[in-house]
Formats: C-alpha cells, sequence, structure tokens
C-alpha cells in the first residue's frame, strides 16, 4: 500500500511540476519524431567537429543521436523543464555519450560563443524570442537547424517537407550576417 501510494504522490508530483514547465516555456517536452530527427542528422555538415547547442533538449530524442553521429562533435544539451531533464541525465548515466554535456538550465541564460551550430524543436514565439541572442552571440553563417518551426524574420536556407504529420517541415538557416535586431525601426 505505501508503495503504490508513493509512486501515485510522485507521478502526481511529476505531471504538476512538468505542465508548470510547460507554462514557463511554453512548450511541451514532446520529442522530435524519428523522421524529423534523421532529417536533422541528414542536415548536419558531413563529419561535423564543432559544438552542437540543442535548444530544448526534452527527453534527448535529439541530443543522445547527435552525439553517436558525430563522436568529434560536442553536444550541449539544454533543458529547464526537470522531469525530461532528470530522464536525460539517467539515461547518460546508463548509455554514457562522452561528447554530450547536458544542462538544466534556460539556455536563454548561457552564453553562445563558441556554438558552431544549433538545433531546436521550439514554437516561432520561442524562436522570436532567442533571435536577438542567436544574432549577438553566433558567428554570421552558423547553421541553425529547426524542427516544425520557422525563425520569424530570417530566410530559410532549405526547408525539408517530410512526410510526417507531427512533424511537416525542418528548417535550415544560417546566422545572417546583417541581424535584423541591430536595425532600428
Ligand atoms: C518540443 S520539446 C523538444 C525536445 C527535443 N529538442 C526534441 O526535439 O526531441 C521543447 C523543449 O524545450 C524546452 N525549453 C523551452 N524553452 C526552454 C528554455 N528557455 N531553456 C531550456 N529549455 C527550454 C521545453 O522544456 C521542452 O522540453
Amino acid at each position: 500500500m505505501f508503495f503504490e501510494y508513493a509512486f501515485l504522490v510522485t507521478v502526481v508530483i511529476g505531471v504538476s511540476v512538468s505542465l508548470f514547465y510547460c507554462a514557463v516555456t511554453g512548450i511541451s517536452p514532446i520529442p522530435s519524431s524519428a523522421i524529423s530527427r534523421d532529417c536533422i542528422l541528414d542536415c548536419m555538415p558531413d563529419g561535423f567537429s564543432g559544438t552542437v547547442a540543442e535548444l530544448g533538449a526534452g527527453w534527448g530524442s535529439l541530443a543522445f543521436p547527435l552525439a553517436a553521429a558525430f563522436p568529434d562533435a560536442q553536444i550541449l544539451a539544454y533543458e529547464l523543464s526537470p522531469v525530461p531533464w532528470l530522464f536525460m541525465h539517467m539515461r547518460q548515466i546508463v548509455f554514457r555519450r562522452k561528447n554530450l554535456t547536458i544542462s538544466r538550465a534556460n539556455f536563454m541564460k548561457r552564453p553562445m560563443g563558441g556554438v558552431t551550430a544549433v538545433v531546436c524543436y521550439l514554437h516561432s514565439e520561442g524562436l522570436e524570442k532567442a533571435r536577438p541572442k542567436m544574432e549577438a552571440e553566433l558567428e554570421a553563417g552558423t547553421l541553425l537547424i529547426s524542427n516544425s518551426f520557422d525563425m520569424p524574420g530570417w530566410e530559410p536556407e532549405t526547408i525539408h517537407r517530410l512526410d510526417d504529420s507531427f512533424c511537416p517541415e525542418v528548417y535550415v538557416y544560417r546566422v545572417p550576417e546583417n541581424p535584423l535586431s541591430g536595425v532600428e525601426g
């Protein structure tokens, strides 16, 4: 009886915390579909060996495959919501990837200098909020791969249309030379 009660309390707390963080971040920790994940991996340059920031890494559905596919790259996975972060952390304990760093953090408060590619699955509103930071801190030409949502104001280099009603597009961008956020009016 005690264990059933403890399990129930844990589930209720976990769900409540997750709902709270959905409200804070504006997006649920829904994972990228397998089709979109494969497309994102294909969009990465062959043999990529730079630093990839995953903005909102959820349960690690992209972070672990990225770390496996690009062993010479460093993957920085940021996740604010404690439940998916804890899951990702446990996953790292069991299936350790040396080139994957998992942080429970708001990516908006983490420096992006030195990052040479960004991947994310955020709403366009979240992307728009992150845009000034990306424009200020990332080198022009840095790769941004966004699952399903476009970056308002940026021209995509490529849009991959997927046969996947869940994640229908993958947008590929380069950080522009003349950032919008620095332009008056
Ligand atoms: C739709 S999920 C995507 C998960 C993963 N990237 C994937 O593709 O499978 C978006 C995640 O971003 C996280 N997130 C949103 N804003 C964030 C922020 N400012 N800092 C850290 N994580 C954030 C949410 O908690 C959520 O887990």
